[in-house]
């Protein structure tokens, strides 16, 4: 089951939760003249999407199709979202562009634009300003600022296990640093830290983590709180299987 709820002023989220998936996966669509979808989910998902899509609008105009690191659940309906919309482009960091976006054998290779810290892209009535977070779980891992409605897409970070609805107001901040421990996706505290100072300081209204539900402004300082404060990286675990002791933080 996909569905899709508008959150605020033209921006939607499509949300599917897999049986026994321990996070649901969020993409996000954006209304405008140049509509953009930010991350595609995995190949399976495809037709969920698209077709959460077209319920408000036709998926063959969606303009840009950013990827904001290159993992299966941000990228790997990529493919078949550039085939089906003609004049689409790829668009994720300078870095991913260089290293992955260009190095494969895609079939949408010279539709792609890579982004550093700074750059902007205009929709029309929104406007996207993109923020290069390297060691915030890939080295290539990107977040994206929507101005008008002071959008944070942060991909991976502030996410929720469980199946969440389109908004929460709850502090679930203390199962999210359990989560990242078991999962092990960052490898150290000090680059995700620095992050979350940076993007508390552009005061953000709405945090649309991929996994789980959208951050308000009033919860939002609770999760920057405990990333601050309590442990979260790597500690010999992936995805909650337990390494050799040999991979282990002392
Ligand atoms: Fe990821
Ligand atoms: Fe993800």
């Amino acid at each position: 089951m996909t569905r899709i709820d508008e959150i605020v002023d033209g921006i939607y989220r499509i949300s599917a939760n897999p049986k026994d998936s321990p996070v649901g996966f969020n993409q996000f669509l954006i209304d405008d003249e140049q509509p953009a979808l930010i991350h595609t989910g995995m190949a399976p998902m495809y037709e969920g999407v698209y077709n959460a899509i077209r319920q408000v609008l036709d998926p063959a105009r969606l303009a840009y199709i950013l990827l904001l690191h290159f993992e299966g659940d941000e990228c790997g309906g990529m493919e078949r979202f550039m085939a089906q919309a003609a004049k689409a482009h790829l668009v994720g960091c300078e870095l991913s562009a260089a290293l992955n976006l260009h190095s494969f054998d895609f079939a949408c290779q010279g539709r792609v634009l890579g982004k550093r810290d700074g750059d902007v892209l205009e929709l029309g009535r929104h406007k996207l300003r993109f923020l290069e977070t390297p060691h915030v779980h890939h080295w290539d891992s990107m977040m994206v600022w929507e101005e008008k409605t002071r959008s944070l897409f942060p991909a991976d970070l502030f996410i929720q296990p469980g199946e969440q609805p389109p908004v929460i107001r709850e502090n679930l901040s203390s199962a999210m640093c359990e989560l990242y421990r078991h999962a092990g996706i960052f490898a150290h505290e000090d680059p995700v830290r620095r992050v979350v100072d940076r993007v508390e300081r552009m005061q953000p209204e709405w945090v649309h983590a991929m996994h789980g539900g959208t951050l308000t402004r009033e919860v939002f300082p609770r999760f920057a709180q405990a990333l601050r404060e309590q442990p979260f990286a790597f500690q010999g675990e992936l995805l909650g299987r337990k390494l050799a002791s040999g991979h282990m933080v002392a």
